[in-house]
């Protein structure tokens, strides 16, 4: 039996087969060939029982092609054997000095590690491999997870010390992903800066190393744990793309290595910066999950294979999530001078133009007036809510919208009750300072009792009110990570321990509030990844929300996370850098993700609040195609003047597309825009609700997507939208 895909990423008239078996082994000749409509992964054993990379790529159907694993020749006393065989996961032993997947230190000092083949069990898409120390019973379970529908592999690594004394562990990564031998590789990845996340970079893959990489505790917004390498000739809709990205919320890592001989390894997993894990005996660690896929089809469809693995296997309910709803925070309006009634009349306004999801943020409790004050002590202020925050949430719901808080229960500001009662409850190190960021110190998350605090109050809100969801915040970096109450030889398990813990609480928040939802923020976007996405349903993209900076920003984030979890506000303007643009330009570029409004709603006149009412009426008619759809990034705002996107439904009878204009000359028209995704041989009926198309009636897929479309966008910071029905009733 063979099972078929309809693809979320090709023209729906393509389908592709994923066989009945995706993960098969040649016992003769101990090969693995895990195969799905997309890629291939392959691998095998040397007589002696060394695992090796043998294929990663486009899709292979007969095992009995490739070539078995074998041992090369030491090409001189520089260059053994061990550094030109691509090893699956190399322990750090023997002559190999390329980034190894793990390196360790035995109580005696001893750091030898080669790891062997010993077993293998598979059941389903799920392949495990057993390597073992070729003396030693220091163990390393290798997982894979094969995604038919993507293509996408998840690997990770558990390893076990199974000796009778402790190891350290000085490196511990979750895979190693090998490129098919050669040059002429280029590396895609995102970097930034508060207010400025996710811009996109692409450089040649050369000799030595990159680090991508944070050091800071938290994901970052520095760089995204996240790369794609194309084969140097790929753009949007060409050429071959093998892209990756790692699910940890803490300091991680991603090297992309070429070694002298054509070979590019990409290893990836907890940072071994100030890394040292003492594993007692009987004791393992599991490392973070390495998602990597292949797209045949350029940086479009490997991004469009992310974001449907996303959306699928990894988001908390996956496609059965309800979209996002339109939500209203009044961060931006009020700042922390929040209160009851100013926070009803804004929940009043906020009503009438549509708003589903209405959010407190920060401000609401203890003595939070300022950032100075007030962190830690989670009770509601009585002078800014004197009926707590039930009158507030009750009406709030009886406009019609759900409630939400802001949260940063990772912190304590030194001026508070909490810090008073508990100041070693903070990471530190003795005698020494205790920097303090945005005047907050970070709580120790690793200890137990602060794990049980933050989850305690967390229930204890969503249990006491009607709370439907926290935007759970996290405000600064870690300095000085110590952990003095533990053993020297363990205070830097610190780094691991906390998010583990982080990911504990939200885990249990989750099950025991199955209807909360959660927006992981960290002043923007400090903390987007795949890890914390298990237990969030969206993410704060930046703090910057002027929109044609945004328009950059959720360009680049779009390469790796899909639009649904990307939330996005409509502001007041001049907003960040003193750019003024129209209310509907600012909510075309919102409507890119999950729409909010984060404007002063007190300020809006009667035609700003038409004008709102109107747009988020238009998204909410098409916001399942925009959250659920199929993403196409038709012209870019990092290389064109006119920048587009567009949005296919999954059933294909709605695409969206939105086109921006940055400046114009003169009398010169904006290019004509080329759909993608479509079926050629479709017609579709054109809705211009902006009435800026320049075409009307209906249109074959074949023209639009071949001859293109035209807009009246005569003004500096213009945009539009044009909503496509597919006619022909398939
Ligand atoms: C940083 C967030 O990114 C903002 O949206 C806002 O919630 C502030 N923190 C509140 O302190």
């Amino acid at each position: 039996m063979r099972r078929v895909i309809a693809l979320c990423c090709l023209p729906l008239f393509f389908t592709l087969h994923t066989p009945a078996q995706v993960i098969q082994f040649d016992s003769g000749r101990r090969i693995w060939l895990i195969t799905t409509a997309y890629s291939s992964y392959a691998m095998g054993l040397t007589p002696d029982g060394e695992l090796q990379h043998l294929y990663w790529g486009g899709p292979l159907s007969r095992i009995a092609d490739l070539p078995p694993a074998q041992r090369r020749r030491d090409i001189s006393s520089f260059d053994p054997h061990q550094m030109l065989e691509n090893e699956e996961y190399p322990g750090w032993g023997g002559p190999r000095f390329y980034e190894p997947a793990l390196k360790i230190t035995r109580a005696g000092g001893n750091r030898d590690l080669v790891l062997q083949y010993v077993s293998h069990r598979q059941e389903g898409n799920r392949l495990d491999i057993e390597l073992k120390d070729i003396r030693d019973p220091i163990q390393v379970t290798l997982h894979y997870l094969a995604y038919p529908d993507t293509g996408i592999l998840a690997r990770w690594s558990t390893i076990h010390n199974q000796t009778s004394q402790t190891i350290t562990l000085e490196s511990a990564q979750s895979a190693v992903w090998n490129l098919p031998p050669g040059a002429g590789y280029y590396l895609n990845y995102l970097s930034g800066r508060w207010g400025a996340e996710d811009q996109i970079n692409r450089e040649p893959v050369r000799e030595g190393m990159k680090v991508l990489e944070s050091r800071l505790g938290h994901t970052g917004h520095n760089l995204s744990p996240w790369f794609a390498i194309d084969d140097g000739e790929a753009n949007e809709d060409f050429g071959r793309v093998w892209f990756g990205a790692l699910a940890w919320s803490g300091n991680w890592r991603i090297t992309v290595e070429q070694t002298p001989y054509q070979q590019v390894r990409i290893v990836g997993g907890f940072n071994p910066f100030d890394f040292l894990y003492p594993l007692n005996p009987g004791e393992s660690l599991e490392t973070p999950v390495f998602y990597g896929g292949f797209s045949a089809h350029g940086w479009g469809e490997a991004s469009r294979l992310l974001h449907r693995l996303e959306l699928q296997d990894i988001e908390p309910h996956g496609l059965q999530a309800r979209p996002r709803p339109v939500l209203y925070n009044s961060w931006e309006a009020t700042e922390f001078n929040v209160s009851e009634e100013g926070q009803k009349a804004l929940a009043a306004k906020a009503a009438k133009l549509g708003v589903e999801l209405f959010v407190v943020d920060d401000g609401w409790f203890g003595e939070r007036s300022s950032e100075h004050a007030g962190l830690g002590d989670w009770y509601v202020n009585p002078q800014k809510f004197p009926h707590g925050l039930a009158s507030l949430i009750t009406y709030v719901n009886q406009l019609g919208m759900d409630f939400g808080l802001w949260v940063e229960p990772e912190m304590v500001n030194p001026n508070s009750d909490l810090y008073r009662k508990h100041p070693d409850w903070v990471i530190h190190f003795p005698n020494r300072p205790r920097s303090e960021l945005r005047y907050q110190l970070v709580l120790n998350l690793a200890r137990d009792d602060v794990k049980e605090f933050i989850f305690n109050t967390l229930d204890h809100l969503a249990s006491q009110y009607n709370i439907r969801y926290f935007k759970w915040d996290m405000n600064r970096i870690f300095s000085e990570p110590g952990w003095p109450e533990v053993p020297p030889n363990e205070q830097r398990e610190l780094w691991v321990r906390y998010v583990q813990n982080l990911y504990d609480i939200m885990r249990r928040l989750r099950e025991k509030h199955p209807n909360l939802e959660m927006e992981s923020c960290s002043g923007g976007g400090g903390r987007v990844d795949l890890g914390i996405l298990r237990y969030v349903d969206e993410f704060w993209t930046s703090d910057n929300t002027e929109a044609f900076d945004r328009l950059h920003i959720q360009n680049g984030f779009s390469q790796a996370y899909a639009p649904k979890l990307m939330s996005d506000w409509v502001t007041d303007v001049p907003n960040m850098n003193h750019r003024s643009t129209s209310l509907e330009y600012r909510f075309l570029v919102a409507m890119q993700g999950a729409l909010g409004i984060g404007a002063n709603l007190n300020k809006w006149t009667e035609q700003d609040n038409q004008t709102a009412t109107r747009m988020i009426a238009l998204y909410k008619r098409i916001r399942n195609t925009i959250q659920f759809g199929n993403l196409y990034r038709l012209l870019s705002p990092w290389t064109h003047d006119v920048s587009a996107v567009e949005y296919t439904s999954q059933d294909g009878k709605q695409a969206v597309l939105f086109v921006y204009r940055h400046s114009q000359e003169f009398n010169t028209p904006a290019p004509a825009i080329r759909l993608a995704g479509l079926d050629p041989k479709a017609l579709y009926r054109l809705e211009s609700p902006d009435g800026k198309l320049q075409a009307s009636g209906e249109l074959s897929g074949a023209f639009l997507m071949q001859n293109g479309i035209n807009f009246r966008l005569s003004d500096d910071y213009d945009a539009a939208a044009v909503i496509l029905h597919r006619v022909d009733g398939n």
